[in-house]
């Protein structure tokens, strides 16, 4: 019985020192193989789907398979709403279990956002879930939606939204953008140093996927307690699956279904033992 909260993972973090992956799966193998890397590793995990990908993995059949997945686990793993946009889908993944969820008001004004992201703490409160909100706003876009460009998120924003919220973690803007890069990421770590000076919630960075080491490294020294990976494990589920095609003719359904857990399972252990997770249970 390992499913925990969001907020008991990050708050076990002490100081600036590592930091939690929250790893984006689709289907059931994708699950298998982040548990498998978390367990490899003896590392704590989350795992999340987000609203903009429920068309290929309706939450319905894949919200309990991630709940059963965590609760059968020997580690600790918390099971998120990723950039839930409805109430019907964060209503849906509290009613599924989902221990937190994320409402994205990004698109909103600062007032609007608020008062959103509030009514969504409310409705979770009464689940014992816990909630992410963002302010300003990530590059790119989580899911079929329409890209949007980066807003830096400001430091008076910041403390206003984390302190009218109360969110349980919070999304800041510092240069990242969802999906692979286009251009090389120039990150405000600077900005992100000054939002940690002022605000207590635990800080969450997007679009992990592309950045270097030296960038998660600073970001993670800097106050980030969050990091979300999606693309990278969607690319290596890709590589692997073509790989084994490619290496075997006759490859069949479990000799694919295999591959898409492997997939998973390397890119998440690559990505947790640079955030410094390895053997943090
Ligand atoms: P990437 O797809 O860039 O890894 O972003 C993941 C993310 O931020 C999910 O919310």
């Amino acid at each position: 019985m390992a499913l925990v909260k969001m907020s008991e993972l990050l708050h076990s973090v002490y100081g600036n020192s590592y930091a939690i992956g929250s790893f984006n799966v689709s289907n059931m193998e994708m699950a298998m193989g982040a548990i498998k890397a978390a367990e490899e590793l003896k590392a704590p995990i989350m795992i999340q789907i987000a609203e903009g990908r429920l068309k290929y993995s309706p939450l319905e059949l894949l919200g309990p398979v991630m709940v059963a997945a965590a609760k059968l686990s020997t580690v600790p793993i918390a099971v998120h709403l990723d950039h839930g946009g409805s109430m019907r889908v964060i209503k849906l993944a509290l009613d599924l279990g989902f221990t937190s969820v994320m409402f994205d008001g990004s698109k909103y004004s600062l007032g609007e956002n608020i008062d959103r992201t509030k009514e969504i703490k409310a409705l979770a409160d009464k689940y014992g879930a816990d909630v992410e909100g963002e302010i300003g706003k990530v590059g790119g876009a989580e899911g079929d939606y329409k890209e949007v460009d980066i807003a830096i998120t400001s430091v008076a924003e910041a403390r206003r939204f984390s302190e009218e919220t109360k969110v349980d973690a919070m999304a800041v803007a510092i240069g990242t953008a969802h999906g692979n890069y286009k251009v090389e990421p120039k990150l405000r770590v600077d900005r992100l140093k000054e939002i940690a000076a002022v605000v207590k919630c635990p800080l969450v960075l997007h679009g992990g996927t592309g950045l270097s080491e030296e960038d998660f490294h600073n970001c993670i020294h800097n106050g980030i307690k969050k990091i979300n990976i999606a693309t990278a494990s969607y690319d290596s589920v890709a590589k692997y699956v073509k790989k084994t095609i490619k290496e075997k003719p006759n490859a069949n359904y479990f000799d694919i279904s295999d591959a898409a857990v492997q997939g998973t399972q390397a890119n998440i252990m690559k990505h947790m033992k640079i955030f410094g997770l390895e053997n943090r249970i």
